[in-house]
């Protein structure tokens, strides 16, 4: 496979920009600030607060930063339950080992989601019936899928059509490798590389299917209109990008959300 590092999609923001990144920093600065006042109070004779009290202090300062930052309105709640949350774990007495294996396990599965804004979520079945029908059935096809996680779409898709290509790409070690084991397993005719979609020339392929997010879809666009050959097709399931009217818009047999499709 090509990976041309190119300017359309290399542009990435900086880490510190990141939300994750920033409710991180706001949550240490309500730990500071909940015990800064703590002793404030001390000093001018209270009694101390207790780590209940400390915990919701904590918690309301930093939802109440991350509300003047403007942040999305989850991490508002995420840092004002975390600190209760973390107070009420520790209570458990859990082994420690467990939080490392916790934490190993989420980074693996995630990777750079806390950069990218992109989570680990399998599309299915309708899903792929709903891609399979717009494929080009004329012609052997290139097709990619832009972090294919555990590798559904591209597994199930290969086996329908032996003669093209299908190939995904996935950022997240442990999705990758469910994947590579999957294909190996199953002696399917795919390929599953583990990258940053980004990187890739998107003029190498026929079709290209995205299920991502909100947060990536414009640059998606940006990178596809740059990129991809007249007559491709870029598909994505769920996500509309905004400003840019689909070609088709399929509904899945069976319910749950479209598939959008724009003709190159
Ligand atoms: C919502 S899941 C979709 C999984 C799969 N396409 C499916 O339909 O079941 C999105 C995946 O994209 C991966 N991802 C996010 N950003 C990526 C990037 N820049 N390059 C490659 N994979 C990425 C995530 O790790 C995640 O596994």
């Amino acid at each position: 496979m090509s990976e041309h590092q190119n300017h359309v999609g290399a542009r990435r923001r900086p880490l510190r920009q990141a939300p994750a990144i920033q409710a991180l920093l706001l949550f240490v600065l309500g730990l500071i600030g909940a015990n800064l006042i703590d002793v404030l109070c001390q000093r001018m004779g209270l009694s101390a607060f207790s780590p209940l009290e400390i915990s919701l202090l904590h918690g309301v300062l930093a939802a109440l930063a991350a509300r003047l930052r403007r942040m999305a309105v989850w991490w508002w709640v995420i840092l004002l339950v975390f600190p209760l949350a973390a107070l009420g774990v520790g209570r458990l007495h859990l082994p420690s080992w467990l939080f490392l294996a916790v934490f190993l396990f989420m980074l693996l599965l995630f990777w750079s989601t806390f950069r990218s804004q992109v989570p680990f979520y399998p599309s299915g079945q309708a899903a792929w019936d709903a891609v399979a029908g717009l494929l080009p059935a004329d012609r052997a096809i290139r097709f990619l899928d832009i972090g294919s996680g555990l590798g559904g779409a591209v597994l199930d898709l290969a086996r329908r059509r032996p003669e093209s290509e299908f190939i995904g790409i996935e950022i997240a070690p442990l999705p990758w490798l469910v994947s590579r084991l999957r294909a190996a397993l199953g002696r399917h005719r795919c390929r599953f590389v583990r990258g940053d979609y980004l990187l890739l020339d998107f003029a190498d392929y026929d079709v290209i299917f995205a299920y991502l997010s909100p947060a990536a879809m414009v640059a998606l666009w940006r990178k596809a209109r740059a990129e991809m050959r007249p007559g491709s097709l870029l598909l994505s399931y769920e996500f509309h990008i905004p400003g840019a009217t689909p070609d088709v818009v399929i509904q899945p047999e069976g319910g749950g959300p479209v598939l959008h499709g724009w003709r190159m």
